[in-house]
């Protein structure tokens, strides 16, 4: 029987642009790079991954509301909508596995309206300012937590 973890990462909005957006914010890796280093890590800490992008937030929703018959544990990525969207808070809220938000660039450190996030209370872990490492540190979390 296969134990190993479903890790499922989401990626939104504007993540699919990584390789063009600002190379001193966000690094010079495309999404496809950063997926294959991922997949990498996910390997080494024995769990399996997947990934979904997308660019319209409803479609986000619906894949929250999937997420808990698809997933043991999430990696919230989702962009700009971190800082205002009540409707993903909504669905995070109702799927019941543990998810860690994560951000390339260090949101804390940049405009105000970053610093400020409408999902971070909903979940275990936040990670920010590492870059793709970042999401290496984020599987580690999840799997702490659900090994624990
Ligand atoms: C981001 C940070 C957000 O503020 C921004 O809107 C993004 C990417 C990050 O990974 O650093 O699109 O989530």
């Amino acid at each position: 029987m296969n134990t190993r973890k479903r890790i499922q990462v989401l990626h939104g909005v504007n993540l699919d642009q990584l390789g063009r957006r600002d190379p001193g914010v966000y690094g010079t890796f495309t999404l496809t790079e950063l997926e294959t280093q991922i997949s990498r890590w996910a390997a080494e800490l024995e769990c399996q991954v997947s990934f979904w992008q997308t660019n319209h937030e409803g479609e986000y929703c619906e894949m929250l509301h999937l997420a808990s018959e698809r997933t043991d544990g999430l990696i919230l990525n989702p962009g700009a909508w971190t800082h205002y969207s009540y409707a993903i808070r909504d669905a995070l809220e109702i799927v019941g596995v543990p998810a860690v938000e994560l951000h390339i660039s260090e949101v804390d450190g940049r405009e105000d309206w970053r610093r400020y996030s409408v999902l971070a209370d909903l979940c275990v872990g936040r990670v920010q300012g590492k870059g793709a490492e970042g999401y290496r540190e984020a599987l580690e979390i999840l799997k702490g937590e659900l090994t624990e």
